[in-house]
């Protein structure tokens, strides 16, 4: 393939791609559902891996998995390096893309069917997504009112201050979101010391990033530690939305310093922003419901199907779409198809 031709393929990544990335997280989505409520949280991620993987044979790309389930030894699919994608076929060159997913982000919310777990992928072309070790990422996320505002290493009253000056507030109006975790006890008591409200999350620092981001969403802010692959899915939304984070992995074991070594990042401290994390030009975000939110419905099963509500998000060509699908499993009968 010429440069010239190189360029436009990688130019369609986000032209081309978003409806097949929207079908991906759907049918995840589906059959993580399917099992909701079921308190098997392996059970309902291998079934939204399965069926992720499944609906990647059908996406015309040369897909690589940089973010995933995990190494090859320990994740039979969808594992970092795997390679996706529609089998080649007459000679087409499909575009190079890499991918970051996370099938069912809160995998005890659908065990649980408690509210927000979703299916979530990030795609970009080559080297737009940052090779992250499973490990945990300290996190601040805000939204584009507080652009350069954070800084990880100050106080949390400080961060505070500056999160509630951007948005032409008061402290005490704020609401931030922390995952329910012992490892906050610290961090919860310095937000309540500082007199901001706080909600606590049982999972899914990812939804609550991207919830950071949407003015209206009733969130200002998300601090703490969570995990480091959800970090750079939540970056890469955040590209989308003009999101503010700062970042820092937590490498603090040596078996964790080799690893962060073996995949090429020099500086296990490095203070990472939502560019460095998803430095990619054409990025797509897509996730959609499993569980109901507070962005997008859970997954709704009626007689004839079901229905599903996605988020698709672009970078460079700025669209931020609400997906509302209703798949049919068989042709409707004389009821016609459910809207509701
Ligand atoms: P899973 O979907 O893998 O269960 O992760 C849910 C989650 O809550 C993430 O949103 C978060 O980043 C991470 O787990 C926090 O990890 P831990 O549960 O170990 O505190």
């Amino acid at each position: 393939m010429t440069a010239a031709n190189q360029v436009v393929v990688r130019s369609a990544i986000e032209r081309d791609l978003v409806g097949d990335f929207v079908r991906v997280v759907e049918e995840a989505a589906v059959a993580a559902a399917r099992t909701m409520g079921q308190g098997d949280r392996k059970g309902s991620d291998q079934a939204a891996v399965q069926a992720m993987r499944r609906a990647f044979e059908e996406v015309e790309i040369a897909g690589t998995v940089v973010i995933g389930e995990g190494e090859r030894d320990e994740a039979p699919m969808l594992y970092i390096g795997e390679k996706v994608g529609a089998p080649p076929r007459d000679g087409l060159e499909f575009p190079r893309v890499d991918i970051a997913v996370d099938p069912l982000e809160g995998t005890n919310l659908c065990a649980t069917g408690t509210a927000n777990s979703i299916a979530v992928l990030a795609a970009s072309e080559p080297g737009g997504l940052l090779h992250a070790p499973d490990c945990y990422m300290q996190k601040i996320i805000a939204g584009p009112a507080c652009r350069d505002a954070l800084d990880i290493d100050a106080p949390v009253r400080y961060n505070l201050k500056a999160i509630a000056h951007s948005l032409d507030r008061e402290v005490k109006d704020l609401v931030i979101m922390v995952l329910d975790r012992p490892r906050h006890e610290d961090l919860i008591a310095q937000i309540r010391t500082a007199g901001a409200r706080i909600r606590l999350i049982p999972d899914g620092d990812l939804s609550a990033g991207i919830a950071a981001a949407v003015r209206g969403a009733g969130v200002d802010a998300v601090m703490g530690t969570g995990g480091a692959p959800e970090g750079v899915l939540t970056a890469a939304a955040l590209r989308c939305l003009s999101g503010e984070m700062v970042a820092r992995l937590v490498v603090n074991t040596p078996e964790l310093e080799a690893r962060v070594e073996r995949m090429g990042i020099r500086d296990p401290k490095r203070i990472y922003t939502a560019r460095d994390l998803a430095p990619g030009e054409q990025i797509i975000f897509a996730a959609c419901g499993v569980t109901d939110g507070a962005l997008l419905h859970g997954v709704r099963f009626f007689g004839d199907g079901c229905r599903t509500h996605s988020l698709v998000m672009t970078y460079k060509t700025r669209q931020v779409r609400f997906v509302d699908t209703v798949h049919m499993y068989r042709e409707p009968g004389r009821r016609g198809v459910r809207l509701y």
